[in-house]
């Protein structure tokens, strides 16, 4: 079993393959009562090499238990990204409610022949709830045009036309495909290729509805690599119109689903009705193959519950931790009206939680402050806000081991996008800090390596500053 011990750096309740290399997130999908979590693995090492599709479920998106492998390669290629839904009316004949998985298929001969033409989309299905998966005989469902990068199918059910719509990342921008039977697809439209970030390639998209009082928006989010805010890999998105053929955006602005350094390829679950969660690679191309965990590499980040706000006119989206973490988390303990000169302690509150924690905090107004989690080894992890540049940020500079990447050792910032008083919460796991912002409006996630866990916490001010309220808790190992 995974101890703390043993696994220093081991989350206790974000997802991690007990053994070997993970990478994105795949085919995430709800079905008769649990959730479904495939994702990107390398069976035969600790880094990225032929592609399986790993899986796990879970009850209630905390506690997960690891499947065997779900699909693997075939003679078509290696199993890139890709997405899951339940078929419910049968239109692919497999069966009805059947999962059928849709993929990318990566040939790494064709790849070598340099032809362009080595990532087309093939299907798989499964009929006793992902247990035992066939591959569909006549894969691929949807061969590469001659373009390079071709891959990370998402699929939704697009009830208005009675018709699967594809999201595919089609290079520096995105095409959208649809088809009445998950085997035939048409080309609708493309989008992007003149708008958003594109310091990098275009990968794992996902176009999903969301409601804001009664209005319907589409959201489309899309991975790039590189090219984050904050250097590496990271999700952007766009909030708009879809009409089962063509996404416009209401505004061509660039916005970030979360500005640290470590949530990457994050797509939503399918078949939970109006809820959008999604979770994301809690990692980042620019160092995820160094990062000095032994037995394994990688976690996914919390699954997140997605929201719209108003920013002025705009549309924003919101993340925060889903409501089912609540069955993880141990009982609060609240403080009030604290005033902080220059430094608050609340470690002697914060010790016995051992490294696992959450702490919800709202100050009076909005003005620096800065959260030093620290342990007797010295390895500092800073979380904070500035006012200077209004913005949030995490420092893990000297948050343990850095040194395995030159680019590592960094102090991410996120703009805030709100105003009054500030709010945070702040999710500890033993090697990383997911930061939600102003209830979600921005969200910064970043892992680290200390050298034991940081469980001491101080308040830090640069001018006197009150905060109205400090909840904190701990929170239980999920892992099994
Ligand atoms: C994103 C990605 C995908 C691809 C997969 C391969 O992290 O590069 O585009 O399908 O990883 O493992």
């Amino acid at each position: 079993a995974q101890t703390v011990a043993n696994e220093p750096h081991r989350p206790q309740f974000h997802f991690t393959p007990k053994a070997h290399w993970m990478n994105d997130p795949n085919g995430m999908v709800f079905l008769n009562g649990t959730y479904h979590l495939f994702f990107q693995h390398n069976p035969g090492g600790t880094t990225w090499g032929p592609m399986h599709w790993g899986h796990a479920t879970s009850k209630d998106m905390m506690h997960w238990e690891e499947q065997p492998i779900a699909l693997y390669p075939d003679s078509l290629g290696t199993i890139f990204s890709g997405s899951a839904v339940v078929d419910k009316n049968n239109t692919a004949g497999f069966g009805k409610n059947a999962l059928v998985a849709i993929y990318t298929c990566h040939n790494k001969a064709i790849e070598d022949a340099k032809t362009g033409l080595h990532q087309y989309q093939g299907i798989a299905y499964s009929t006793d709830e992902g247990k035992t998966w066939t591959k569909y005989e006549k894969n691929p469902v949807l061969p590469n045009p001659g373009i390079w990068d071709f891959r990370d199918p998402k699929v939704r059910w697009y009830e208005a036309e009675k018709k699967w719509v594809m999201t595919l990342a089609t290079k520096d921008r995105i095409t959208f495909y649809s088809s009445p039977n998950l085997k035939q697809w048409t080309k609708e439209s493309e989008f992007g290729e003149k708008l958003g970030a594109h310091g990098g390639v275009w990968e794992c998209p996902d176009l999903f509805p969301l409601d804001y009082n009664g209005q319907k928006k589409w959201v489309l989010l899309v991975s790039i690599n590189p090219g984050g805010p904050n250097g590496g890999s990271a999700t952007q998105y766009f909030v708009g119109h879809f009409d089962g053929k063509t996404f416009i955006p209401d505004n061509p602005v660039t916005r970030w689903v979360d500005y640290g350094t470590d949530n990457y390829a994050g797509v939503t679950f399918s078949n939970l009705g109006d809820r959008q969660v999604f979770m994301g690679w809690m990692s980042n191309w620019q160092y995820a193959e160094r990062v000095p965990t032994q037995n394994w590499r990688s976690a996914n980040t919390l699954p997140r519950e997605l929201g719209l706000a108003k920013s002025g006119n705009d549309f924003i989206l919101t993340s925060t931790p889903v409501k089912e973490m609540a069955t993880i988390i141990n009982k609060a303990s609240v403080l009030q009206n604290i005033t902080v000169n220059t430094s608050y302690d609340i470690s002697d509150k914060i010790q016995a939680y051992n490294g696992k924690y959450v702490v919800d905090l709202e100050v009076d107004g909005q003005k620096d402050i800065a959260l030093h989690l620290t342990n007797a080894k010295g390895d500092l992890l800073v979380i904070g806000y500035e006012k200077a540049g209004n913005a949030f940020y995490i420092d893990r500079t000297k948050a343990g081991e850095v040194n395995f990447e030159p680019g590592f050792a960094k102090k991410m910032t996120a703009p805030r996008n709100a105003q009054g008083n500030i709010n945070l919460k702040i999710i500890i796991d033993a090697a990383s800090a997911e930061v939600f912002a102003d209830s979600g409006r921005t969200v910064l996630t970043a892992i680290f390596f200390p050298q034991e866990p940081l469980n001491l916490l101080h308040i830090k001010a640069t001018a006197p500053l009150k905060v109205l309220k400090l909840k904190h808790a701990g929170i239980a190992t999920a892992i099994k």
